[in-house]
């Protein structure tokens, strides 16, 4: 887990747009929590503010998709001839090789938080740009999706996500499988990010990276709503996936056992990864592995 508050990263200047580099991809195989080299895909996350009465100078990114999610003050997306609002709460996904502005219409920072990236399976191919109050889209039942527990996205995903955690609820403690990037950046109210044994405040401005094998909940003690912009990148886990072939079972009934231990102590060690202790589960889990020995003598 790394907090990095966009205050104390370095800027960059493009003209007349300022972009605060809170996290870039990683060099090697470690994180470093002083550069803020920790991410697996994503080339550079960060905070990006047009101060009132300003356009930018056009802008292109070649090879890289570009997620944005306004985090406060008013604007406009220009795309061509095409004039696209922003406010809070507006979250826009942009292919590659897009010329752009931003114009800051309000009386106000235009500001922003946004990730680029190279493109990959699990990205849009088109521009998409929703607000928040829209509907989300409805699963095949008709329902509402809502995601772990207590922490709702609100409208469409768009690259990043706008979602809030309603007060004295928590979300759904829950880790990642490997090279999957997940940051969260608070934007109101503030909360405690849980971390197996520990907790970490999370107030706005900061942006919280996260080790995917790590147990994490972000919970809202407070009575205000807590909102935060959610962005997460899954693309080398979905070629990951995409490559998998179902593993056959053996056929002999010792191979099988020893499949069934294999499989079975895996279970076991994720479960006791957690560090929880759920009565039901540490009782079946010694019961099974009984049963697992008497079968291989
Ligand atoms: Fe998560």
């Amino acid at each position: 887990m790394i907090l990095r508050h966009w205050m104390d990263c370095p800027i960059y200047t493009y003209g007349r747009l300022r972009e605060w580099r809170i996290f870039t991809r990683r060099q090697g195989d470690t994180p470093n929590a002083e550069t803020g080299e920790v991410c697996f895909e994503i080339n550079t996350y960060g905070r990006a503010a047009v101060i009132p009465g300003v356009t930018t100078e056009p802008a292109t990114y070649p090879n890289e998709v570009y997620c944005v999610g306004t985090a406060g003050g008013q604007g406009l997306l220009h795309l061509g001839s095409k004039k696209i609002p922003l406010r809070a709460g507006t979250t826009f996904f942009m292919p590659p090789s897009q010329r752009h502005r931003f114009e800051n219409t309000g009386e106000v920072e235009l500001e922003f938080i946004f990730c680029r990236k190279d493109p990959g399976p699990s990205d849009l191919k088109h521009f998409d740009c929703h607000h928040w109050s829209e509907d989300r889209p409805r699963d095949q039942w008709g329902q509402s999706m809502q995601g772990h527990w207590n922490h709702v996205p609100r409208g469409p995903g768009a690259g990043l996500l706008i979602a809030d955690i309603p007060p004295r609820k928590f979300s759904h403690p829950h880790n990642h499988p490997p090279t999957i990037d997940e940051i969260w950046y608070v934007n109101k109210g503030s909360g405690w990010h849980w971390m197996r044994q520990e907790y970490h405040v999370h107030s706005p401005g900061y942006a919280l990276w996260l080790e995917p094998s790590e147990l994490h909940s972000l919970m809202n003690p407070h009575d205000e709503n807590l909102e935060f912009i959610y962005c997460a990148s899954a693309n080398e886990w979905s070629r990951h996936e995409a490559a998998r072939k179902p593993e056959k079972l053996p056929a002999a009934p010792g191979a099988l056992s020893a499949a069934l231990e294999e499989k079975f102590g895996a279970i076991a060690a994720a479960y006791r990864h957690t560090g929880l202790s759920i009565f039901g589960v540490d009782r079946h889990l010694e019961e099974v592995e009984q049963i697992i020995k008497a079968l291989n003598k």
